[in-house]
């Protein structure tokens, strides 16, 4: 490959036609950090809001560093894989106090902060301080192995460093942020997963795959295990002042530190999701409690589970002690909390069924 021509072909076509998204628009390291965090496991039209959010109301290292971790995790409702935030929080603090606020911009300074992982750590490296360090990801990885015909299964994690190694060999070192930037705006825009766009493409006469004509048979990659099914009953429930029960999630494992309603995981007796909840309900808090007939079913997935909710109302009378785990709120003070989506949906369910009611 003539790889000066390969460079000029992808970051003339990048300079013309890259999307105008709102972290494009300077070099700040946070902001690219927090894109890029953001932009994990995530699509771009879905982050776009949330970042513009996020950063009116963190906008810069030093707020996010004295913010009230639930007020970020609100910032981040909706967006999942919140072990991510609570990581960039950790992070960003350590910036803040080791660092004198500035994000480093050493390879092992950078890969020495939480949550920050080789494709961010490259990522900010290049973007925000012009390093030329690779940024490899699912989708740089599929563009690449089209463009230089590589066979290696791109969901085994050893396959990483392979496509790091190819990037080191062909990056620009003129202009590295534009180079990593328009391997994923290719990805994003023409290379895409099942039919690219080839007759689009600015680099299809650097093209292997295409050139060879399999450009649809790359990437190799080996498919994951199904997500294993949870069934779960969960309830609204409310105290005699029309108060709603929440309580926090532990501060590890899944979801970690968001509010739910009174869940429990079910055994295998499906005809006594009612009861098996009223059990959970009592055996927690003291009173069994009155339950109403279901108001149906969510599903929820998640990268290695699929939860699938039985959704109950009902109400309680004995008194509840308040603790930092549990609290008794009204419907508007929830709005205060940050919920995972599953129960977002179950909130909305109970709303609409007490509207019609
Ligand atoms: N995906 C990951 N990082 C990105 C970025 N900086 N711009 C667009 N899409 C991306």
């Amino acid at each position: 490959m003539d790889i000066k021509s390969f460079q000029d072909d992808l970051i003339g076509w990048f300079v013309n036609e890259q999307r105008e998204l709102p972290w494009r628009k300077d070099q700040d390291p946070y902001k690219v950090w927090v894109s890029e965090i953001m932009l994990q496991q995530t699509r771009v039209d879905t982050v776009i809001p949330y970042f513009n959010r996020f950063l009116e109301k963190f906008p810069t290292i030093e707020a996010l560093a004295s913010a009230d971790e639930e007020k970020v995790l609100k910032a981040w409702e909706g967006l999942g894989y919140y072990s991510r935030v609570r990581n960039l929080q950790s992070a960003v603090r350590e910036v803040h106090q080791n660092y004198g606020g500035v994000v480093p911009d050493s390879p092992e300074g950078i890969s020495s902060l939480k949550g920050v992982g080789p494709y961010t750590a490259g990522a900010i490296l290049s973007i925000a301080y012009g390093k030329p360090e690779p940024a490899v990801d699912g989708n740089v990885m599929r563009v690449l192995s089209r463009i230089l015909l590589i066979w290696d299964d791109i969901a085994r994690p050893a396959s990483r460093k392979i496509f790091e190694a190819a990037v080191r060999e062909v990056i620009s070192h003129e202009n590295p942020s534009y180079f990593n930037q328009a391997l994923m705006e290719l990805g994003a825009l023409i290379c895409t997963p099942t039919s690219p766009s080839c007759l689009l493409c600015p680099v299809r006469d650097h093209c292997e795959a295409f050139h060879e004509g399999v450009q649809t048979e790359l990437p190799v990659k080996t498919k994951k295990k199904k997500q294993k099914n949870v069934l779960l009953a969960a309830g609204i429930f409310k105290d005699s002042q029309g108060k709603i029960l929440i309580r926090k999630r532990p501060e590890t494992g899944l979801l970690a530190n968001l509010w739910e309603f009174p869940t429990v995981e079910l055994n295998l007796e499906f005809q006594r999701q009612r009861e098996q909840l009223g059990e959970h309900f009592e055996e927690l808090y003291g009173s069994f409690p009155k339950i109403n007939d279901s108001l149906g079913e969510i599903e929820h997935v998640f990268s290695h589970l699929k939860w699938n909710i039985h959704v109950f109302s009902g109400s309680f009378q004995d008194d509840i002690p308040q603790t930092p785990h549990l609290k008794l709120v009204t419907e508007d003070e929830i709005q205060e909390f940050a919920f995972p989506v599953p129960y977002q949906k179950m909130l909305k369910q109970y709303i609409e069924f007490k509207k019609a009611d």
